[in-house]
């Protein structure tokens, strides 16, 4: 009798620990007893959330349509699955998707028509593999919006037309706007008007609460209301973090958004708790499940003072399942309002019934703390490593946050006047074929004068980026910088003069400061990154992990 216990407990152990592995569980599944989401807050807008065709059976599908009202296809109505060789159009997965929305009566927002990613190949091409012509882009872009929208109509209410238009320097560089223009963006809007008139329209918009871009983003809605394109509304991504952006710049913006006069929905809403990529896979630390409980509470809170936003749409319900979890690279996250196993989460809690919420905790980012030194000296800025360079102890820059590439190594010089940074970069293949400065072969250089590690950019705070040819591209509030460049036998230097504006500079004072290499390895994106210090993607926007750099 004993034996074939032990049998069946070493097996239902091994069967348990296998799916522990996979993240899910034989017993996952929606609880019942819960109050459904979507129908709490019917009084103030659509709750969504975006689907995958493999969530549409079994308990997923099940705890989508008990949660949500709204639902988003994640990724088979993008142009690289439904039109992968031109006029091959494969609706397969979109219809299956919308079939299953509109048997249960959820309404469905399509995503996305015109983006700068997950694109065909053929499309930007010409039948000679050279750059297809502008009039024959507007009639492939005629082509693809009128197909599909006109064969979603009535059944999707709304569309993302054109998604991530901009960057916080204006019009976003992409293919679209080197081949056709700016006018990409109304033409787009007017296809799909006249191929579903009834269809509400959207421009959706990524870092939407960054300062500058919001005013870009701002500013593009009026004047494409000016110019009478049929757009109804704005769609916020809201790809947040834990710590970044705080609760006040959320409610300044949404003020504002709200005052453009057009629909708002939040289109992708997730709030990532892990930056390290680094951290592969384990249990959340719960101290952040409650912090993110409340933030999700504090948030909703501004949402439903927001009259004009309608649908409020999650990036997903199960954390396991997150793009943050392999995008674009693996590491572990708890994003959403379920776990692993479909449990809800404190977070669904904090929207649902806060009552039932621990009491908040503060919670401090870790950040490295390497410290480097920048050493007293003016050197020539003009791309050579002068004698006085060699003073200066060497700052590694080899921790990749992504993939694997081009390393290199910094030193800082200062005087009563600059900074001065010199990075040497090993990449044996030099490329700035992406139309994204970010993604071309550059060097970026971070500097936070005051050392106030703050989760968001404040006045002291700069990036800067000078490619190997010496292109130079900013965020932040940047001081006018000196660069010089000069391409070496095993890659290429970068020096920079960087004026003190905030910082005393004198001996034992300390900055704020990271360096970062940016690879493209030939395929014209960026295929690496390497940092000397701070661990994550944050550092554009977020200034907690940024190494420490001491005067001597
Ligand atoms: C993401 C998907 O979630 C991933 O599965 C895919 O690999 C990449 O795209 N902004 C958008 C979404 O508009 O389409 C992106 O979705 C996330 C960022």
């Amino acid at each position: 009798m004993k034996r074939p216990c032990l049998v069946l407990s070493i097996l239902c152990c091994a069967v348990s620990l296998a799916f522990a592995q996979t993240q899910e569980s034989p017993d996952a599944g929606t609880e019942k007893d819960i109050p459904g989401l979507a129908a709490l807050y019917r009084k103030y807008f659509d709750i969504g959330t975006c689907i995958e065709t493999t969530q549409l059976a079994g308990a997923p599908a099940e705890l989508a349509v008990k949660h949500f009202s709204s639902i988003t296809p994640e990724n088979c109505m993008k142009p690289e699955r439904i039109e992968p060789a031109e006029g091959t159009f494969t609706f397969d997965a979109a219809d299956a998707t919308v079939d299953f929305a509109v048997a249960r009566g959820l309404k469905v927002r399509g995503h996305t028509l015109v983006w700068h990613q997950q694109n065909p190949k053929w499309l930007f091409k010409d039948e000679n593999g050279g750059k297809v012509s502008k009039k024959a882009l507007i009639a492939r872009l005629e082509t693809y919006i009128k197909t599909v929208v006109s064969r979603y109509r009535g059944k999707i209410y709304a569309w993302d037309v054109v998604n991530e238009p901009t960057d916080s320097n204006g019009l976003r560089r992409s293919e679209w706007l080197d081949i056709i223009g700016p006018e990409y963006i109304e033409l787009a809007f007017r296809f799909a008007h006249e191929a579903d008139p009834k269809a509400k329209l959207f421009l959706n918009e990524i870092d939407t609460i960054d300062g500058k871009k919001g005013d870009t983003i701002r500013t593009l809605v009026r004047s494409l209301r000016a110019k009478k394109a049929p757009i109804d509304g704005l769609g916020l991504q809201f790809h947040i973090t834990l710590f970044y952006p705080g609760i006040p710049a959320v409610s300044d913006a949404l003020r504002k958004y709200n005052a453009l006069g057009v629909d708002l929905h939040i289109t992708e809403l997730d709030m990532s708790l892990n930056a390290d990529t680094k951290v592969k896979r384990g249990n959340a630390p719960p101290d952040l499940l409650v912090r993110q409980a409340h933030r999700y509470r504090e948030l909703f809170e501004l949402f439903k003072r927001t009259k004009r936003i309608t649908n409020v749409t999650f990036w997903g319900f199960q954390d396991s399942r997150s793009w943050l979890t392999y995008s674009p690279t693996i590491k572990a996250d708890w994003p959403l309002l379920f776990d692993a196993y479909l449990k809800p989460k404190l977070a669904f809690w904090g929207l649902v019934d806060p009552a039932r919420l621990p009491a908040d905790v503060e919670i401090k980012q870790a950040g490295n703390t390497f410290a480097g030194f920048a050493v007293k000296g003016t050197p020539l800025v003009d791309g050579v490593e002068d004698a006085v360079w060699t003073k200066a102890p060497a700052m590694d820059i080899v921790i990749f946050v992504q993939g694997k590439g081009a390393t290199g190594a910094g030193r800082a010089l200062w005087d009563g006047k600059n900074l001065y940074v010199f990075v040497k970069v090993k990449d044996p293949l030099l490329s700035k074929k992406s139309a994204n400065d970010y993604e071309q072969d550059s060097v970026e250089i971070f500097v936070d004068e005051k050392n106030n590690k703050s989760f968001d950019y404040k006045e002291d705070d700069a990036q800067y980026r000078v490619n190997f040819t010496n292109d130079f591209s900013s965020r932040g509030n940047p001081a006018k910088i000196v660069s010089a460049v000069a391409v070496t036998s095993d890659g290429y230097a970068v020096e920079a003069a960087i004026p003190f504006r905030f910082a005393l500079p004198k001996p034992g004072t300390k900055i704020g400061f990271d360096l970062q290499i940016n690879d493209d390895q030939g395929k014209g994106r960026r295929e690496s990154y390497s940092k000397w210090n701070d661990p994550t993607n944050e550092s554009y926007r977020n200034t907690s992990g940024f190494g420490t750099l001491v005067l001597k």
